[in-house]
């Protein structure tokens, strides 16, 4: 599942007030959400994306090439709620998922190897996670106070699940919003697994970001 439904506005110049939904910009020539497509389908059977409602057609095109088959479903207005739809077209019979955002297109296949062995490993959920650089401090009424750094990771994608483990986190969310999945399933009591995250999952969610990601494949 690849939620590439948003509008990306943390990335658009404030200036712009009707800017390219996000997974659709260019990087190199091809989109941030075909690049994505493209790390996780040889390892898939099937990729369901969310796109934006007005986008369909221009992302289909984009996909052409792609190593596996595929559909593309309208997303909604939350990341939550385009994860929600791309689930529902899912086949029953499916057992396993991913979860990946469009939005971080340069993912290391071996990230998302390390993922599926995880859940064949019988993990019910996993997720990368990253230790954080940057010393953290936590806001309280007075004042802030400093966070253990060393207990900590900033989570990536993908994220891998067993379908109805997902599913039912998903119908249980209810008005619950999460900024990602392996939160919903947290819902259900299920245990999350870490696995190591990989630098290169960064998501192009700034200016900043973009420019690495450029600069990155330059160098290649
Ligand atoms: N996403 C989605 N549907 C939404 C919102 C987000 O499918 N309604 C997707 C984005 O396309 C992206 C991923 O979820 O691939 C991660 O979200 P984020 O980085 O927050 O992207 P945007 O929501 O597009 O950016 P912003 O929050 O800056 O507007
Ligand atoms: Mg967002």
């Amino acid at each position: 599942v690849i939620p590439a439904a948003g509008l990306g506005m943390r990335l658009a110049a404030s200036s712009d007030r009707d800017p390219e939904p996000k997974a659709l910009r260019l990087l190199e020539g091809r989109s941030l959400l075909a690049r994505s497509a493209a790390v996780l389908a040889p390892l898939v059977e099937h990729v369901v994306v969310a796109a934006p409602g007005d986008r369909l057609d221009q992302v289909r095109r984009q996909l052409w090439d792609l190593a596996a088959p595929f559909v593309v479903v309208p997303g909604g207005r939350t990341r939550q709620a385009s994860v929600g739809r791309a689930l529902d077209a899912i086949d029953p019979s499916v057992e396993l998922v991913l979860v990946h955002d469009a939005a971080r297109p340069l993912v290391p296949r071996v990230l998302v190897e390390r993922v599926i062995a995880a859940l064949d490993d019988g993990s019910s959920a996993v997720v990368p996670g990253l230790a954080v650089a940057d010393s953290l401090r936590e806001e309280t009424e007075v004042g802030s106070r400093p966070l253990d750094r060393s207990r900590v990771r900033a989570v990536q994608t993908p994220q891998g699940f067993r379908l109805e483990v997902l599913r039912e986190a998903h119908r249980r969310a209810d008005t619950f919003e999460a900024t990602d999945d392996a939160s919903l399933v947290e819902l259900l009591g299920t245990v999350v697994t870490l696995v190591p995250g990989d630098p290169l999952a960064f998501k192009i969610t700034r200016p900043l970001d973009l420019l690495l990601a450029e600069t990155l494949l330059a160098g290649r």
